[in-house]
Order: C-alpha cells, then sequence, then structure tokens
C-alpha cells in the first residue's frame, strides 16, 4: 500500500509531467494542473475591460495559429478579466477550471501575456477545441527579451518586420531593437538630411546599386522606411506590447550616411567622395550637429525613451592618421581615440538626457579591451546611467560594467547571434545562455536587465534566409528572457518545439525548414 506521502510524491510529479507536456514556450514561472478540460467548438469569444487599451484583433486572431477563433464583442463571454493591484508588470494569472477562464493582471502586458498562453493552450481534438484545467502564476525572469534585426546590410520590408513582431508578441518579447543604420544602408527617412535615403539607401552589403534597372525591376519600392511606415510598425509593435529601440549607428559603420555628406567623414572630407568603412570626424562641430538633428527627428517618431547609439568597432586609426582630429585630441587633452569616442558620446548622452532619454551602446563605449586592443581610455569615463549593450570581449566585463553602475544587456555573440550558424552555435548552445555572469550580488544582478538575440543582416539577403536563422533559435531565447534558470529545462523545451514548429508552417510559411 502506499503511504500518503507517496501518493502525494506520485501526484507531483504527474502533475509535473503533464505540465510540461503542455508544450508552452517560454514555460510559466509556476504552473499547476487539475484534472478536466474547457470544450469549446468554433469560437471563443470574450469581452476586454474597457480601461484595458489592447488592440483586440492583435491578440490572438491574428496569430493564426489555430483555426478556433477568438472573438472581442462588447460584453460578457468566456474570459473573466481581474485587474489586481500590486501585480508586477508583464505578471498574470491564469486560472482555467469547471467555472471557465479567468485571467488576473496588473497591467496591459500582463493581459496580453496571458492571452498568449490560453492562445498556447487550445488544442484541436476531432471537431473540438479543448482547453485543459491548470492554474498559471507567471512574470518574466527579466525585462529586456530583445529581438535585433539588421536592415541596413539588407533591406527587408515591412511585411517581414511585422511577421517577426507576431512572433515575437507569441513567445512573449518585448523589445524590437531595429538596427537600421550601418556602413551598406541608410533606412529611415529624416525630413532635414534627404540624401541620407535619396543616396544612403541604394546601396546594400554587396554593395549592389539598388537604382539600377535590374534591382527596381526585382524589388520596386524603397530600401528605407518613410516616417509613416515607421509610424505604422511602432503602432502594430505597440498593439503587441513590443517597444521598438532604434538604433543609429555612430561614430562608426558610418559609410552611408558619408556617402551621402561626405564633408561628415576623415578621409572622404578630404578626399571628396564617401569612402566605404570611414567614420564620422568627430572634432567637427558640425558632425554634432547633424547627429543632433538626426536624433531630435528619431526621438520625436519613436516612443522609447532609450536610444541605441552603436558605437561598436570603430577603426580608431582614421582619427589617428587625420591630422585635424590629432590635434583636435593634443588641444583638448584626450590622450587616445578610445578617450575622444567617450568625450563624443558622452557629449550625445547629454543631449539625449535633455530630451529625457537614456543612451544605450555597444560595449566597446566603456573604453575596455574589447577587441584584444593595448590601449584603454585613459582621461574620459562613459557618462553615468548608460545602458551598455554586451556583444564581445571576455565575459568578466560585463561584471566591470555591473561594479561601475551601468545598466547591462547582455548578447554574448558567443550565444545569441543569430548570424553565426546553427553549427556554431546549436539549439542547445543558444539555451543554455544566462544573462547573468557568476560573482554578482543579488542587488547587481538587477542591473542586468536581460538579454538580446541578433539577427545580424550580412548573409540573410532574404525573408527566408532571415527566417531560417532565426526560426527556432528565438525560442531558445524568449525562455531564457522569460522563465527563471531553475525552471529551465532543456528536453522539455524540445518537446514542446513541435507545437511551435507545426504554427509556424503557417504563420511563416517562407521558412520551410526549422
Ligand atoms: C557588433 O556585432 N558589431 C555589435
Amino acid at each position: 500500500m502506499k503511504t500518503p506521502f507517496i501518493s502525494f510524491l506520485l501526484f507531483c510529479c504527474i502533475q509535473l509531467t503533464a505540465a510540461q507536456e503542455l508544450g508552452l514556450i517560454p514555460y510559466p514561472n509556476k504552473i499547476s494542473m487539475e484534472t478536466g478540460e474547457l470544450i469549446y467548438k468554433e469560437v471563443i469569444s470574450f469581452s476586454l475591460p474597457s480601461h484595458l487599451t489592447l488592440e483586440p484583433a492583435s491578440i490572438i486572431s491574428q496569430a493564426k495559429g489555430y483555426d478556433i477563433k477568438l472573438i472581442v464583442q462588447k460584453k460578457g463571454g468566456a474570459i473573466k478579466f481581474k485587474k489586481i493591484k500590486n501585480l508586477a508588470d508583464e505578471a498574470y494569472q491564469l486560472t482555467i477550471n469547471k467555472k471557465g477562464i479567468t485571467i488576473g493582471y496588473g497591467n496591459r502586458s500582463g493581459a496580453f501575456y496571458a492571452l498568449q498562453t490560453l492562445n498556447q493552450l487550445i488544442r484541436k481534438n476531432g471537431e473540438d477545441y479543448i482547453i485543459p484545467y491548470v492554474s498559471i502564476s507567471d512574470q518574466p525572469a527579466f525585462h529586456w527579451r530583445a529581438y535585433m534585426l539588421d536592415e541596413s546590410r539588407h533591406f527587408q520590408g515591412i511585411k517581414t518586420v511585422k511577421t517577426l513582431l507576431d512572433e515575437m508578441a507569441r513567445l512573449k518579447m518585448n523589445i524590437f531593437h531595429w538596427h537600421l543604420v550601418d556602413d551598406p544602408g541608410w533606412r529611415i527617412e529624416i525630413d532635414k538630411y534627404p540624401k541620407l535615403t535619396s543616396i544612403g539607401s541604394k546601396k546594400d552589403f554587396s554593395n549592389r546599386d539598388m537604382s539600377t534597372d535590374e534591382w527596381t525591376k526585382k524589388f520596386p519600392g524603397n530600401y528605407y522606411y518613410t516616417k509613416d511606415e515607421i509610424r505604422d510598425i511602432i503602432a502594430y509593435a505597440e498593439a503587441r506590447c513590443i517597444t521598438i529601440i532604434p538604433e543609429i549607428e555612430m561614430p562608426g559603420h558610418a559609410s552611408a550616411s558619408i556617402l551621402a555628406y561626405p564633408e561628415l567623414g576623415t578621409l572622404s572630407k578630404s578626399k571628396g567622395i564617401g569612402i566605404w568603412g570611414d567614420i564620422y570626424d568627430i572634432s567637427d562641430p558640425k558632425v554634432e550637429m547633424f547627429i543632433q538633428d538626426v536624433l531630435t527627428e528619431v526621438i520625436d517618431l519613436f516612443p522609447s525613451r532609450i536610444i541605441h547609439i552603436g558605437g561598436d568597432e570603430v577603426p580608431h586609426s582614421h582619427w589617428e592618421n587625420t591630422s585635424s582630429v590629432a590635434d583636435f585630441m593634443k588641444s583638448n587633452h584626450l590622450p587616445t581615440a578610445k578617450d575622444l569616442q567617450i568625450w563624443f558620446i558622452n557629449r550625445i548622452s547629454k543631449f539625449l538626457q535633455s530630451k529625457g532619454c537614456t543612451m544605450m551602446g555597444w560595449n566597446e563605449i566603456t573604453g575596455d579591451n574589447v577587441h584584444g586592443e593595448t590601449t584603454e581610455n585613459k582621461s574620459e569615463k562613459l557618462a553615468d546611467g548608460t545602458v551598455v549593450h554586451f556583444w564581445d570581449g571576455d565575459a568578466s566585463l560585463v561584471n566591470k560594467s555591473i561594479k561601475r553602475g551601468y545598466k547591462v544587456v547582455n548578447s554574448n555573440r558567443f550565444f545569441t547571434y543569430l548570424d553565426y550558424s546553427y553549427e556554431t552555435t546549436s539549439m542547445e548552445k543558444s539555451y543554455s545562455f544566462s544573462p547573468v555572469p557568476e560573482g554578482l550580488s543579488e542587488k547587481e544582478q538587477k542591473n542586468i536587465w536581460g538579454l538580446g538575440c541578433q539577427m545580424w543582416g550580412e548573409y540573410t539577403p532574404t525573408a527566408e534566409r532571415v527566417f531560417y536563422m532565426t526560426f527556432p533559435r528565438i525560442a531558445a531565447h524568449a525562455e531564457t528572457g522569460w522563465t527563471i534558470s531553475e525552471n529551465k529545462n532543456y528536453d522539455r523545451f524540445l518537446k514542446a518545439l513541435p507545437n511551435f514548429k507545426q504554427v509556424w508552417a503557417r504563420t511563416i510559411p517562407l521558412a520551410t525548414d526549422f
């Protein structure tokens, strides 16, 4: 005969196994199962509380994963929504039992994520749709769960971006980091500098001139986003509880804008045309004016109060070898090119602060030894309050930035770069990533905001290729961002993936091979 304790353990094991087989990604942080299920036919109708400003159409019906229709009506319906005081942002409670479906939420993101989980729980059984009895109390491990798309190297366009936003929402990712500016192309309309797009958007990574007949026939339209198009995408993201963080690269990765306005560059200024790989001549006040003008339009356009300024991979030799810049450094007591870079971006930080914004940049902006270089910054220190986006260098640099008081988003390239092949960065390796390194106190750990995964665009000329590299690894990063490390389990995650692959086969049919 089993003792009550053994029976209890057995019950817990059965419950856990059942919960693990629900196929949820990201896995909820607290979940318990009961016996039973709700059965629906073709439709689940529900009404949203009037103060809950969710655009209903975007919630589930557009998620397209199942045939069942989730219809929003004016009153009543199958789901009870309850606002819960003091529930953390993005947290939710979802209870499904014989009384029906109840969603507790603190803010609109919480309600939205509860609906996403509900959507994942629905299964088809013959003609019926069933939802198992379950009780979930859930909130994310990190508040920064980002996907980055590089559209400078290859422009993808609205349709692809919206598809990616849909899939991010399904996975409860909340930051779309938009890499709109880099050497090959400038992809955002700026009213004050029309040549940025009339000249700067015409090429891609393979240096093709896309304004030729051959290309315009193949890909008609612009290779940049107008402001109206960006507003449309911002609204689409907003309806899915996703914030867009725009990235405007400086002072390097600036060839596209220097091609349009050669006077902004170092080498291009003296030689007259935009030279590939050139960087801004930041000793020239014209450059700071230009950047302030661009950022002013960017800040007016995007609701995000965090602006990414890039800051990575600046070939400092261009400054060191330009006599006017070297003179400027001497007279301003800036002993190294790193100090010059920090001096400049601190001025940009001040400007952003004056507009109520916070600066974020790749971790070269700290002045640390990121790529094995021998000099570090001497006189200048990166502005307080900056968000350091770690991507390269020894992982101990994360701790170093945290100890100096910065916030960090961890995008360690060996785990989170989606342009790396599946042989280099396998699914298992992607899943194993932890954004929080050892050696930080509990308080310090809170300054690690989360993680990003990055779809760099050098070798992804088509949407098919973007999807191939993104899916399914994005799901691993979504789970790392949401599920606390104690609750992560790679085997369970792998078992849940087929549910997603089934959905993706319908929502991103271009991605034929996951
Ligand atoms: C980077 O990959 N250069 C941030």
